[in-house]
C-alpha cells in the first residue's frame, strides 16, 4: 500500500475511479428483532435472541463480545448465509434473504483462490456481476489497496496482510453498500495489525461503505468506530450501544487520548460485568 494510502485524510480520489459508485445514500442495515436458533435431530442451540439495530449509512460500527456468543451468525445473517428464525434483516429497506453482490464479506482466513492470481481472485466478483468493466475495476482496486505490482502473484507468493489487502479489494469490487468484516486482521501479527487498521480507514474514508466489523479487540474497536455494539454471553443480544467520538482522522498516537482511554474502559467494564454474568450462571 502506498504512503498516501495510509493517510485517512488524503486529498481527492487516488483511486481511478475506483470509488467512482460507491454512494452515501445505500447501506442502511435494519436489524428487527432478530433470534437465530440452530438445530438438527440432536437439539437445538439460540445464537442470537432479541436483537434490534439500525445502522446508517458509511457508518463503521464494530461488534464486540466473548467467543461463542453470535457475532459471526449476526454478520452472517446480514449476509444471508443465514436466515433469521424469527425477525427480519433489511438492507436499503429490502428484505435479505440471501447472499448478494451489494454485501461484500471479508474473513479471518483470507480464503483467496489459491490456484488463480491475485488479479483473477479480485477480478472474478464484478466478471460474475456482469460488471462491463471487469477488469478496469479489477485493476483500480488493485491499485486501490497497493497491490498492482503484485497482479500476476500467486496467494501463497503474498505475506499474510498482503493477502488479506487482496481480500479486502476482492470484497469491494462489487460496489458493495456494505462491508461485513469478520476479525478479518485476526491472523496478523500485531505490527502489520495496525498498519491494516489505517490502510482500512484509508479505503473506507474514500470508498463510503457502510461496514460492521467483528473484533475481540477493544483497542482496535475504539480505533475504528463510530460506534462500539458489545454483545451479551450466549445467546447473544446487544447489551451496550456506545458511540466513539474520538475525532477522525485517526491515528494510533490517538490511544492514549482521555476520550479513547475512557471509551475503551467502559467498553472493558460492559464486557467484564458480561463474564463474571455468564460465569456465575455456568455455576447455578
Ligand atoms: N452452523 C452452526 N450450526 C450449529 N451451531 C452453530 C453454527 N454456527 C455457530 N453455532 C453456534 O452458535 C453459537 C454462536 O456462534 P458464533 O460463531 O456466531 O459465535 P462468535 O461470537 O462468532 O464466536 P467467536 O468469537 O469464537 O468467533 C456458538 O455456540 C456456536 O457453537
Ligand atoms: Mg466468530
Amino acid at each position: 500500500m502506498t504512503t498516501s494510502m495510509a493517510k485517512q485524510d488524503a486529498e481527492g480520489s487516488s483511486l481511478n475511479g475506483a470509488s467512482k459508485r460507491s454512494s452515501s445514500d445505500r447501506g442502511l442495515i435494519e436489524i428487527d428483532d432478530v433470534k437465530v436458533v440452530y438445530g438438527d435431530k440432536t437439539g437445538s442451540h439460540t445464537a442470537v435472541d432479541s436483537t434490534t439495530i439500525t445502522i446508517k449509512p458509511r457508518e463503521f460500527v464494530c461488534l464486540l463480545g466473548p467467543s461463542g456468543c453470535g457475532k459471526s451468525t449476526l454478520l452472517s445473517a446480514i449476509a444471508g448465509f443465514v436466515e433469521p428464525s424469527d425477525g427480519t434483516v433489511k438492507l436499503d429497506g429490502e428484505l435479505i434473504d440471501g447472499p448478494g453482490p451489494d454485501r461484500g464479506m471479508v474473513f479471518q482466513q483470507y480464503s483467496l483462490l489459491p490456484w488463480k492470481t491475485i488479479y483473477q481472485n479480485i477480478e472474478m466478483g464484478p466478471r460474475l456481476a456482469n460488471d462491463i468493466e471487469a477488469s478496469k475495476t479489477a485493476n483500480s482496486f488493485l491499485e486501490m489497496v497497493g497491490l498492482s505490482k503484485y497482479r500476476d502473484h500467486y496467494p501463497v507468493q503474498l505475506s499474510g496482510g498482503m493477502q488479506q489487502r487482496v481480500g479486502i479489494a476482492r470484497a469491494l469490487a462489487t460496489y458493495p453498500s456494505v462491508m461485513l468484516m469478520d476479525e478479518p486482521f485476526g491472523a496478523l501479527d500485531a505490527q502489520t495489525r495496525l498498519v491494516m487498521q489505517e490502510n482500512l480507514l484509508s479505503i473506507w474514508n474514500e470508498f463510503g461503505t457502510t461496514v460492521v466489523f467483528v473484533t475481540h479487540d477493544v483497542d482496535e474497536a475504539v480505533f475504528l468506530s463510530d460506534r462500539i455494539l458489545v454483545m451479551s454471553a450466549s445467546p447473544g443480544r446487544i447489551i451496550a450501544d456506545l458511540k466513539n467520538d474520538v475525532p477522525r482522522p485517526r491515528l494510533q498516537s490517538m490511544s492514549t487520548r482521555e476520550d479513547f482511554t475512557k471509551l475503551k474502559l467502559k467498553c472493558l467494564e460492559v464486557i467484564r460485568a458480561e463474564s463474571m454474568r455468564a460465569f456465575e450462571m455456568q455455576n447455578t
